[in-house]
């Protein structure tokens, strides 16, 4: 990580070495945390926060659901990210807000502990690699099943239930693969570690819901859009596992990711063996959203504004 000076925590800018937390912060404990992954790019209309209002959404929506309640409004996380961004002088960068119970009473019950609030930002190259969003990377089904919202709450984007993913990206990288395909507990495809899937055959585009514990994914929704937009048929459905080796393509998309194609599962090639053609005009059309050269697509660019000149 390329470490900035300035994160935000708790309503002020701290330099990075004081932002600290108690070694009994309940989220430690427990993983009673929400968080986003978000990203900022350059564009032509300078550095913009992409969809930054369905993440800031997904947030309170994450703490809602784990009955915590962020002690800002969604304007003043807002405000305080392009600050932060701001602050940074990056022009582009990964943004982390992470919602999280502090140091209180010990035990489950948690909610007597504190809300805290964080925002960092860092530089931060696309999670599957620049090689892989090119050329598409190797993915194996996982042991690990995704968990289900018999369990947890999977719509909900918590720091604990990351342990799920944390153990399915130690197991692909070990047996030798880029990225883990979870399925879910009925043995249907669910996502990626951090990514949600699609699959394509036969020119028409598949992608699990909610039914297979899928996080609703942010730049799941713009592919969508961008899929029907382009004319493609896309259904929202249960994939069975099999057709992840019967797929012409395979594509993940995630704020970290990005769109990824997936040439491999398994070690069956995915088509042949090299990203095909409905991927690369979604993945050419998404590329032009998150960097603001899509006209049609333009409010999904939340731009930082650019600080007024010290007199
Ligand atoms: C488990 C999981 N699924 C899917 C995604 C993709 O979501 P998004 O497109 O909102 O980044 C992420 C990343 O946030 C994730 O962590």
């Amino acid at each position: 990580m390329n470490h900035v000076g300035l994160i935000w925590m708790n309503g002020e800018h701290v330099p990075y070495e004081d932002a600290k937390v108690h070694v009994l912060t309940h989220a430690l404990h427990y993983g009673t945390g929400v968080f986003e992954g978000v990203r900022a790019y350059e564009t032509p209309r300078g550095t913009a926060v992409f969809r930054h209002q369905d993440h800031i959404e997904r947030l309170f929506r994450s703490a809602a659901m784990y009955f915590m309640e962020i002690p800002y409004t969604r304007e003043e996380i807002r405000q305080a990210t392009h600050e932060t961004i701001q602050r940074s002088g990056l022009k582009s960068c990964y943004i982390r807000p992470l919602v999280f119970r502090g140091a209180g009473p010990m035990g489950l019950y948690p909610l007597d502990c504190p809300v805290e609030v964080a925002i960092a930002v860092w530089e931060w190259g696309s999670y599957l690699g620049d090689e892989g969003k090119q050329h598409g990377v190797r993915a194996r089904v996982s042991s690990w099943r995704r968990l289900p919202s018999d369990v947890v709450i999977p719509a909900a984007k918590a720091t604990g239930q990351y342990l799920n993913s944390v153990l399915a990206k130690i197991e692909a990288d070990k047996a030798g693969y880029e990225e883990a395909i979870l399925l879910d507990t009925h043995g249907y495809v669910s996502e990626g570690t951090g990514e949600n899937l699609f699959i394509v055959k036969d020119g028409k585009i598949a992608t699990p819901t909610y039914l297979s514990s899928v996080l609703g994914g942010i730049n799941r929704a713009a592919a969508i859009q961008i899929a029907r937009d382009l004319g493609f048929e896309l259904q929202e459905r249960q994939v069975a596992r099999d057709e992840l080796y019967l797929a012409d393509e395979i594509f993940m998309t995630g704020t970290a990711a990005e769109l990824t194609p997936v040439r491999e599962v398994d070690d069956r090639p995915v088509g042949t063996g090299e990203p095909g053609e409905i991927t690369r005009a979604v993945q050419r059309v998404f590329e032009d959203a998150l960097h603001g050269r899509a006209e049609r697509y333009a409010d999904w660019n939340d731009v930082v504004p650019v600080p007024a000149p010290t007199p």
